[in-house]
């Protein structure tokens, strides 16, 4: 509905009321205040100094309550300090004038958000509007494809299995009401905690506002104040959850297809890959592994030992992950548990008229279990016990958008009933349309739920297609049916950018493209850029050629075999960031504002300068694949201030620069400086380290099961004068939940360099009980002005090699921190 529609039926009428009629009662509350005009409430609440909760109704308040949020979060309150027109905390002031027109300021008076009108409401359907200013972008919204920067576009929320969808494609699979707004340098997030079909215009009705608004249910949103986008990150992760460490095995490579069938198939590919030395961790099963597509059972002709398989690929070091389809198919009498549990249990959806409800999916006529109902959830959890005994390592949840064949709406119908019967809610019945873009989220946490239930000490490993703001908690998540093109390759990047500002740190795309058949470059390609991305997950589907590493011959497999070995070096380094994700939301893959703020004259994102192409993994690393990757044409890098080093060669890339000035003469000489020409080339992807960067490294392994089989390796790349020197490693035992409770392992280490040129790099005691699996360190490195004649260890002389240009010292580490000075 456009918004001019609601201005003609609403609002004239509301205007043309006399002036007393709209007083304004505002109310201080310890943590807030309400504001109360012409019968609809305005509450404020402030959960902390920088962070709030708004929420708006006409007559009575709606229920109070949330899938998303954690409920600490939501009950922490803050005590705030009345002002005139509002309230004020140490980090923000908040201004109701009348209309119930709310402005958000920062310390400085600076205005974050400002509505532009009334909320604008039509029967139970409303937006809020706000005011947009020039330099105003929007970042998340999960996995909705197209630019990065998501101003001058609008979206809506509704969970859809969109099979081969495209840049233009909305709604796709998730529903996740999250954004950032950076503005002028400022960062803010917000949350708008409704579950219904919801929409977003960023400014494309009109540049001047941006607005969010839902079909129904509750105005609910929460405003996480930065000014810096990791302090929105924090914040976000602090009001939804941060998401759980993985297993270290899902950071290796996986192989997947739909579906390798039967199991000689599926043991032929993880003998090539055990062959060729291709490293690999994990295979997928589709769902033809399953009898008849019926979720929870085994296909006895194709997989007749299915025990024996799993078991087989574990001795070969491989995790198996099996489909799990949210639907159970419709199989009365005919000896199928999860029916015939679920239907003595009383766990399906039903139809208003009672009946239960029934749609048809991969098995047919299917079921639907009813997870708003805690007990549900519980009966779903159970189904993966005899997959759990046979120690398949992880689950895939498909299908739950709840995708629904045969109907245009590709779902089922709105009236489906719910029953919501959870602790924190009213015990009431929900229709679809309320509880649609939760349900992916709530299947996934029944799977969560229940596998941890099963394996107490292990990490559930589950991956989920459809979820909502949270669903983090559960899953990780891929981005669905993309396609086998060039521009599907390039569209991942922006999407799990944003997948990660959205709470989704772990996240991938089929590698290779799911719909279609890739050419031999294009795989090739393909290959090498996720070995840099959080899920490296090749899979296809059925009817495509295959696309394992090694099928175009020999040399396009040794350039695939390269990428992903660099992945399994990495891997100390990529398990570590993972590890800061799970601790405080930061995404291992980042957008370079994220690091960089302040990069720009405006404050803009300086990704609008990469177009989104290029993407950090961590802090310390930099990507930067071609933004046009079917063209040969040589094209620009970017790279943020600082001094950068090519990951590859060693080689000092970027200049050595004044780091984050406001200046905007220096900066944009600084930038000018900063940017390269780069020639694509089919064997490479240019990667940068930063300076000062101390990076994590490993001795190749062609599994996470193998114990590295050398020293550890701390690169560190020489910082410039004025820049920072740090890095951390992180180990525990890469699957049980023991790191909890102390097992695990930490070291910090930093680098300073003298004013003549000696370096010198101190190792933190280690912290944690637990003992990593490497005996030596060895630091290396890389950038040093003028090569070290001498090093010692705590004060005692150190032998110093060298490979190439870069020095490096080995030695037997002991935990208790050391200092080691080149000279
Ligand atoms: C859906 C999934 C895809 C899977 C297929 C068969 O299309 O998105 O990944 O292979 O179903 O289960």
């Amino acid at each position: 509905m456009s918004r001019c529609a609601v201005r003609l039926l609403f609002p004239t009428a509301v205007f043309l009321l006399p002036l007393a009629a709209l007083a304004q009662q505002i109310r201080a509350t310890p943590n807030g205040l309400t504001a109360t005009e012409d019968g609809t409430t305005l509450e404020v609440t402030a959960l902390q100094a920088d962070k709030l909760r708004i929420r708006e109704w006409r007559s009575a308040p709606p229920e109070d309550a949330s899938w998303a949020v954690l409920p600490a979060s939501r009950t922490s309150r803050a005590t705030v300090a009345a002002d005139v027109r509002g309230f004020h905390t140490d980090k923000l002031s908040v201004e109701i004038s009348t209309g119930l027109h709310l402005i958000i300021r920062d310390h400085h008076g600076n205005v974050l958000q400002e509505d532009s009108t009334p909320v604008q409401w039509r029967g139970e359907t409303f937006h809020i509007y706000k005011q947009r200013g020039e330099n105003e972008h929007f970042f998340g919204l999960g996995d909705k494809p197209g630019p990065l920067d998501r101003a001058g576009q609008e979206f809506t929320m509704w969970n859809t299995d969109d099979f081969g969808w495209q840049e233009s494609s909305d709604p796709i699979y998730k529903s996740i009401p999250f954004f950032m707004d950076v503005k002028d340098g400022r960062s803010f997030g917000i949350l708008f905690d409704n579950t219904w079909r919801t929409s977003f215009d960023f400014g494309r009705e009109s540049a001047q506002e941006y607005n969010f608004g839902s079909q129904g249910g509750p105005v609910d949103y929460y405003f996480l104040y930065g000014p810096e986008p990791k302090q929105v990150m924090a914040s976000y992760a602090w009001l939804t959850g941060p998401a759980p460490l993985p297993p270290l095995w899902s950071f290796g490579f996986q192989q997947s297809r739909y579906t390798y069938s039967p199991a000689s198939q599926l043991l032929d590919v993880a003998a090539h890959l055990r062959k060729d030395k291709i490293p690999a961790d994990a295979l997928w099963l589709d769902i033809d592994f399953q009898k008849n597509n019926m979720p929870f059972t085994v296909d006895p002709v194709g997989f007749p030992k299915f025990p024996e398989l799993v078991q087989q690929l574990a001795k070969e070091h491989f995790h198996l992950i099996v489909i799990a389809d949210t639907h159970i198919a419709d199989k009365p009498n005919a000896g199928y548990v999860p029916y015939d549990s679920g239907t003595a249990g009383d766990h399906f959806l039903k139809n208003p008229d009672g009946t239960t409800y029934v749609g048809k999916v991969w098995p047919g006529d299917s079921v639907f279990p009813d997870y708003t109902q805690a007990r549900t959830r519980k009966w779903f959890g159970t189904l993966y016990k005899d997959f759990v005994a046979d120690g398949v390592s992880g689950f895939w949840d498909d299908m739950n958008e709840p995708a629904v064949f045969r109907y245009p709406s590709k779902t089922m119908p709105l009236d489906t009933q719910h029953r919501i019967d959870e602790p924190g809610f009213a015990k009431r019945t929900a229709s679809h349309r309320e509880v649609h873009n939760i349900y992916g989220l709530l299947n996934s946490q029944a799977s969560y739920d229940g596998v941890l239930a099963l394996r107490p000490n292990e990490r559930p490993y589950v991956m989920t297609r459809a979820t909502y703001a949270g669903g983090q908690r559960y899953a990780v998540t891929w981005t669905g049916d993309n396609s086998s093109t060039w521009n599907h390759m390039r569209m991942t990047t922006p999407q799990l950018i944003n997948l990660g500002i959205s709470g989704f740190s772990f996240a991938g795309a089929d590698v290779g493209g799911f719909a279609g058949s890739p050419p031999a470059d294009l795989l090739t390609k393909w290959l090498e850029i996720a070995a840099f991305q959080p899920i490296d997950r090749d899979h296809s589907a059925k009817g495509t050629r295959m696309h394992e590493p090694w099928v175009d011959g020999p040399e396009q497999e040794a350039i695939r075999k390269r990428f992903i070995e660099e992945r399994y070096r990495l891997l100390p380094y990529m398990y570590t960031v993972a590890e800061e994700t799970s601790r405080d939301g930061m995404p291992m893959m980042r957008p370079l504002f994220m690091e960089f703020p302040h990069a720009t004259a405006d404050g803009s994102p300086m990704d609008l300068v990469t177009g989104g192409a290029e993407f950090l993994l961590g802090s310390d690393l930099l990507i930067a694949p071609n933004p046009s990757p079917e063209e040969v044409a040589p094209y620009e890098l970017h790279l943020p201030p600082g001094t950068w080093y090519d990951y590859w060669t060693g080689a000092r890339a970027g200049t050595r620069s004044v780091v984050q000035t406001r200046d905007s003469e220096v900066r944009d000489s600084l930038l000018a400086s900063q940017q390269t020409m780069l020639t694509p080339e089919l064997a490479k992807v240019p990667v940068y380290a930063r300076g000062g960067a101390i990076l994590p490294l490993q001795p190749l392994v062609q599994n996470t099961d193998e114990t590295p089989n050398g020293p550890l390796t701390l690169r560190v790349y020489v910082p410039s004068a004025g820049e920072s020197c740090s890095g951390t490693v992180y180990s525990d035992d890469g699957h049980s939940l023991n790191y909890r409770k102390g097992d695990f392992f930490r070291m910090n280490a930093s680098c300073s360099v003298s004013a003549d040129g000696l370096l010198s790099v101190t190792l933190d005691p280690a912290e944690g009980r637990y003992k990593p699996w490497f005996k030596q360190l060895r630091i290396e490195l890389v950038g040093s002005q003028r090569a070290p004649q001498r090093a010692s260890i705590d004060g005692k002389e150190a032998a110093l090699a060298s490979t190439g240009a870069v020095p490096s010292i080995t030695f037997d580490w002991n935990a208790k921190g050391s200092r080691i000075t080149f000279q």
